[in-house]
């Protein structure tokens, strides 16, 4: 089954042709969701909430998926064996589909100003909804996998962009 999405808006970052593997929040620069300004009308009690989820087409990806992957995040300490690509964040999948949490800053007619955003500048947007406390978040949630890694914790403060001296 084939099935068609239209991109609501775009997302303008300073990534041009890097972007963090996962969201850095105080990253500099500007974050903006410009929706197409037939949506505005939708963002109506957004601003309530402090956090969203963007949903996203990760537009620029060339490459072909594979079932296992060996993400490149985490270069010689990826587990020998690989990993499935469901139990990865690999944009490179069957539906280039992204997903990232970000934080509200201001909301001005048809655009939201986030924190970070992990994508390129041009990203074509999918869906916003909002991340809502105690429905989102899991108590119990764990690392799944990434606690058999070596160093993860150090990897970790690479991944979410946290300076630090070693
Ligand atoms: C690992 S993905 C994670 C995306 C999202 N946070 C998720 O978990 O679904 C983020 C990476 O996708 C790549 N990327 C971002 N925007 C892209 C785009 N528009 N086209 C192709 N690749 C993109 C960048 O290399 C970035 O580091």
């Amino acid at each position: 089954m084939n099935i068609n999405f239209k991109s609501i808006g775009i997302i303008e970052t300073p990534y041009m042709d890097f972007a963090p593997y996962q969201p850095v929040e105080e990253d500099n620069g500007e974050f903006k969701i410009i929706l197409n300004p037939e949506y505005e009308e939708g963002l109506h009690k957004l601003n309530r909430f402090k956090y969203i989820y963007v949903l996203y087409f990760i537009n620029k990806v060339s490459k072909k998926p594979e079932l296992t992957i060996k993400p490149s995040w985490l270069g010689s300490f990826a587990p020998e064996s690989g990993i499935g690509l469901f139990a990865s964040r690999s944009p490179v999948r069957p539906n280039p589909i992204g997903l990232s949490i970000v934080r509200i800053k201001k909301i001005e007619e048809n655009i939201i100003y986030t924190s970070g955003l992990d994508v390129f500048d041009g990203t074509p947007v999918l869906d916003i909804k909002p991340y809502i406390k105690d429905l989102d978040t899991k108590e119990d949630a764990n690392h799944g996998w990434l606690d058999d890694v070596k160093d993860k914790d150090h990897l970790m403060l690479h991944i979410k962009g946290i300076p630090h001296d070693y």
